[in-house]
C-alpha cells in the first residue's frame, strides 16, 4: 500500500527490530512501532497494535525469532511458542504460523535457530503477500463479472478490516477490490463501521481512501436495508478461521450480513488464504473458539475531538454490564464461495479439497 508516496508492508525489519504500524493509532496518526523482544511482540498482538488473521500469524513468527535471540534452547523454543500462541484464540493463522516455524526450527541445533527463524519468518511474510495478491486476482474476476452483467459500478459490502492492514500486503477481502479498481472496473465499497472497535470505519476506510477507491462508511445495521433496495451487488469479507466444511469465523456481525444477503439473493463471498483453513474442524459454530474481549470496548468509543486530541468517551449508560464476543460463525450454507489463492471454491469440504488436494486423508 502507498501511504504518502511510500510503499509500506505492515511489518518489516528495522535493524535488529521488527517494525509494525500501530493500528490502535489509525486513522488519526500513522505511527511505526519497533518490537525488540518476544514480550513486545506478545503485547502488540494482544493489544491489537497488529491485528487481522494473517498479520498476527506473521507477527508471531517474527516474535519467535526475537525470542530465540534470547534463548534458542528447546525449552526456550517451546515456551515462546506457548506464550505467542496464547495471545488471541480465534484466528488459526497464529497457531499455523507457529507450527510452521517450530517444524523448521526444532530439528536444528540451538545455535542455528535464531538466524533460521528470521529467514523462516520472512518467507512466511512473502508467502502471505503472494497469497493475498492471488486472492486479489481471483476475486477481481467476480467484480468484473458483476460489472459486465449490470454495466454499473459494482457495490461491494465489506465488514471489519480484511485489507492491507490485516495482512502483510494487499489484504484478503479488499485485495479483489484493489485489483478491480486498478484494472479500471468501477467499484464502490460499503464499509461497515464494525463496532465495537470500528475496524471498518477506522482501518478499511483509511486504506480505501489511500488507494483512491470510492467508498462509504455505514452503520453496522444499514446493510440489510441497502440489500433490500438493490444497492449491494455482492458481499466480500475475510475470515479468521474456516472449517474444513466451509463454516467461516469472522468479526462479530458477519453472520447477520450473511443472513441478510441470503434473504435478498446477494452473493456472499469470503476471501481467505489456505493458512486460515482449520482442517481439523467440521462444525464451526460448536468448535471454533470465540474471543471474548473487554466490555469497555462496547461501553466506550475512541475518536478525534474537534480540538485535535484523540479521546475515549463512554457511550453506554454507566453501571450497565456489557458483553463483547469478538467473532461469530457464518455457516457454510450462507456462503456463496471461498476466494482463495488457488481459486474460488464452493464452501464445502469437497470444494476446499478440490483446491487443496494435498489435504485429502492419507496424503
Ligand atoms: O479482531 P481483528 O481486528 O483481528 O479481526 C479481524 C477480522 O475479523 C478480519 O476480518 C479477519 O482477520 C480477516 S483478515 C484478512
Amino acid at each position: 500500500m502507498r501511504i504518502e508516496g511510500r510503499h509500506y508492508r505492515t511489518i518489516w525489519l528495522d535493524g535488529e527490530a521488527v517494525a509494525v504500524i500501530d493500528q490502535t493509532r489509525l486513522p488519526f496518526r500513522f505511527v511505526v512501532r519497533r518490537l525488540t523482544s518476544r514480550d513486545e511482540a506478545v503485547e502488540a498482538i494482544r493489544t491489537m497494535v497488529v491485528r487481522g488473521a494473517p498479520l498476527i500469524g506473521v507477527t508471531a513468527a517474527y516474535g519467535l525469532a526475537l525470542a530465540l535471540r534470547e534463548d534458542p534452547s528447546d525449552a526456550g523454543l517451546a515456551e515462546a511458542v506457548r506464550v505467542l500462541n496464547a495471545t488471541r484464540p480465534t484466528a488459526v493463522n497464529l497457531a499455523w504460523a507457529l507450527a510452521r516455524m517450530r517444524e523448521t526450527l526444532a530439528p536444528l541445533p540451538p545455535a542455528a535457530r535464531h538466524r533460521a527463524a528470521w529467514q523462516a519468518a520472512a518467507a512466511l511474510a512473502d508467502e502471505d503477500v503472494a497469497a493475498c495478491e492471488a486472492i486479489g486476482e481471483h476475486g477481481a474476476a467476480l467484480i468484473a463479472g458483476a460489472h459486465a452483467r449490470t454495466g454499473r459500478p459494482v457495490n461491494v459490502l465489506t465488514h471489519c478490516n480484511a485489507g492491507w492492514l490485516a495482512t502483510v500486503d494487499w489484504g484478503t477481502a479488499l485485495a479483489p477490490i484493489y485489483k478491480a479498481h486498478d484494472a479500471g472496473v468501477p467499484v464502490h465499497v460499503w464499509v461497515d463501521e464494525t463496532r465495537p472497535r470500528c475496524q471498518g470505519a477506522a482501518l478499511s476506510a483509511f486504506e480505501l481512501h489511500a488507494h483512491g477507491v470510492p467508498h462509504t462508511v455505514i452503520a453496522d445495521n444499514a446493510g440489510g436495508h441497502l440489500m433490500q433496495h438493490d444497492r449491494v451487488d455482492l458481499c466480500l469479507v475475510g475470515s479468521d478461521r474456516t472449517t474444513a466444511t466451509g463454516d467461516v469465523a469472522n468479526k462479530i456481525g458477519t453472520y447477520l450480513k450473511a443472513l441478510a444477503a441470503h434473504d435478498n439473493g446477494v452473493p456472499f463471498y469470503v476471501a481467505l488464504p489456505g493458512s486460515t483453513v482449520d482442517w481439523s474442524l467440521a462444525d464451526g459454530v460448536r468448535e471454533i473458539p470465540i474471543e471474548e474481549r473487554s466490555a469497555t470496548e462496547v461501553t466506550h468509543v475512541t475518536g478525534l475531538g474537534d480540538d485535535g486530541t484523540v479521546r475515549t468517551v463512554a457511550v453506554a449508560s454507566p453501571g450497565s454490564p456489557a458483553a463483547n464476543p469478538a467473532f461469530d460463525v457464518t455457516p457454510a450454507r450462507l456462503v456463496t464461495g471461498l476466494v482463495t489463492e488457488r481459486g474460488i471454491a464452493p464452501a464445502t469440504r469437497e470444494g476446499l479439497l478440490g483446491l487443496f488436494p494435498e489435504r485429502r486423508l492419507g496424503s
